[in-house]
């Protein structure tokens, strides 16, 4: 069965999506380096590459069923935050606005009983849960711990 015009579009949407993604993470990184938490920006620099795997993910799946992948332009992302807290902040309601984009693809899939999309995107439902998790447990902590141990955290990020 050939993918639908809109699900092909939709799916291209949210490769530059991940792409998006992939771009603010290595913005983050760069403000990290910057102000001296190398480990956040290791951990940054993985979450980057990870966005990245995740736009391969779909364009192969683009490939697989026979549809066209557009290359998309990138957003310019945010380049500057308060602190490490503010940008981990800003991850985790980045991969919750993400969450909410997969979501939306799934439903399109059921509308019109694309089960070959729809196995796809369980792996990207799942991932979402993950995504989700590190980011939150990340502020978590940094709200727990606050100021006084940054660079501890700094330390145990650059463990990742
Ligand atoms: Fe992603
Ligand atoms: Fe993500």
């Amino acid at each position: 069965m050939q993918l639908s015009k809109e699900m092909a579009a939709a799916i291209n949407d949210q490769i530059k999506a991940e792409f998006d993604s992939a771009y603010i993470y290595m913005a983050m990184e760069a403000y990290f380096k910057d102000a001296g938490f190398d480990g956040m920006a290791h951990w940054m620099h993985k979450q980057c590459k990870e966005e990245i795997e995740h736009a391969e993910r779909f364009i192969d799946y683009l490939y697989d069923r026979g549809a066209r992948f557009i290359v998309p332009d990138v957003a310019k992302p945010k380049d500057s935050y308060e602190s490490p807290l503010d940008a981990f902040k800003a991850a985790y309601a980045h991969e919750q606005y993400v969450t909410s984009r997969i979501y939306k693809l799934v439903d399109m899939a059921m509308a019109e009983k694309d089960y070959a999309s729809l196995s796809m995107l369980k792996w990207f439902v799942d991932e979402q849960v993950e995504e989700e998790d590190n980011a939150s447990s990340i502020v978590a902590k940094l709200e727990r711990l606050g100021t006084h141990h940054l660079f501890l955290i700094d330390k145990e990020l650059g463990e990742r």
